[in-house]
């Protein structure tokens, strides 16, 4: 008996654990391993796009997770690898009319491993979404973006260069960053981790420890800004910006939801972030965690002290202000489930050279 309601109960993690925003999912390989079908309801119902995104090695395992679909079978792999040449932007496979679209696990011992499958809602107001896969991704200057969404099954870096030569007057730029699809920036849903609006614009340097992340520009300003590209990886040591976050792996802030997961994220090992820059700044934190005061997140002031030690903060942020620092460490020791997680956000006064 007690072995039957633990498997419901893993079953249930399972479905829960897709991040629904109920206009799109995000499915990670979890949500397919061990299971032979995983069917996905509603939300083709009318019509949505599917685009995917795998990994050099998980790709021999994309090829056996299959759509079913009334013209025959499309594979995870295929859908990860197509791309507009033209525009260098990610393809999707549209589903119309199919309120319960099938996947087929045809792996050995219906293994999966790591992928991004990003399901959402095609509505016409998402039509100036640009998608793009984190791997060469660049994006020359060209048009003034509505949206920028870089899906990637590996952690990635993206750095959104400063202007070339142009009259400061023309370099005003605005921009907000979520850990979501295009159809969740709002801050109802996913909060914003990255935040600027400047003049001249300076650009900025992100890291995502997650496998998507939209870009939105304030279309107030209308310049095309300088190109944008991505390399894989993180490095957790970051020159401090007028804003930035760091979280532990996966984490998105979304409310209510549970974090990414992948087996490419390291959930045991202590979590080390450092925070720099050459002259003080004063930066101001928020931090939420539901990891225990065993596991605390620890803020310090490397240089000048400075110390906060942060747990169990429930839905409320609770904010670490350094006047001046130049150094900052944040440490966070994980209980080693995927249960317990962190995110740091913060504003601060320096001036931004990329
Ligand atoms: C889905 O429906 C839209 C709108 O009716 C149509 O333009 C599109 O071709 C359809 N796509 C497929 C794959 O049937
Ligand atoms: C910041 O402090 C760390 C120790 O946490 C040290 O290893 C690192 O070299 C320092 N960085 C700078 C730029 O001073
Ligand atoms: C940073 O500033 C923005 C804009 O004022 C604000 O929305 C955001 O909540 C601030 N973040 C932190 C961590 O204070």
């Amino acid at each position: 008996m007690a072995r039957i309601i633990f498997s419901i109960f893993i079953a249930f993690y399972m479905a829960e654990a897709v991040v629904d925003v109920g206009t799109s999912r995000i499915y990670d390989e979890f949500d397919f391993k061990g299971q032979s079908t995983v069917a996905i309801n509603d939300i083709c119902g009318d019509s949505c796009h599917i685009y995917a995104s795998m990994t050099p090695d998980s790709k021999k395992l994309a090829v056996n997770l299959l759509f079913q679909l009334p013209k025959g079978f499309v594979s995870v792999a295929e859908i990860a690898a197509k791309v507009d040449p033209g525009t260098g932007q990610k393809l999707f496979l549209e589903v119309n009319n199919t309120a319960s679209l099938s996947i087929i696990n045809a792996n050995v011992k219906e293994d999966a491993g790591p992928l991004v499958l990003y399901v959402v809602k095609n509505y016409g107001l998402y039509s100036g979404a640009e998608i793009y896969e984190a791997d060469g991704f660049h994006r020359q200057i060209s048009s003034f973006p509505a949206s920028v969404t870089v899906l990637s099954a590996r952690p990635f870096s993206l750095r959104q260069a400063p202007y070339p030569d142009r009259p400061l007057s023309e370099s005003a730029q605005g921009a907000y960053a979520t850990m979501s699809g295009y159809d969740a920036t709002d801050k109802a849903v996913c909060p914003r981790l990255f935040y600027t609006v400047n003049s001249p614009f300076p650009g900025f340097n992100l890291e995502i420890d997650g496998p998507i992340l939209t870009i939105i520009w304030d279309p107030e300003f209308q310049v095309a800004p300088g190109d944008l590209t991505a390399t894989i990886g993180i490095t957790n040591k970051r020159k401090l910006e007028r804003s930035g976050w760091v979280g532990s792996p996966g984490n998105h802030g979304c409310y209510g939801k549970l974090p990414y997961r992948s087996s490419l994220y390291d959930v045991s090992s202590p979590f080390h972030a450092e925070v720099f820059n050459d002259t003080p700044e004063s930066i101001h934190l928020e931090v939420l965690t539901n990891s225990d005061s065993n596991h605390a997140v620890v803020l310090q002031d490397v240089e000048f002290g400075g110390y906060y030690s942060i747990s169990d903060t429930g839905d409320t942020p609770v904010p670490a202000n350094f006047v001046s620092t130049k150094n900052l460490s944040i440490n966070w020791t994980p209980d080693g489930t995927v249960n317990t997680h962190f995110l740091a956000r913060w504003n601060s006064t320096a001036v931004f050279h990329v």
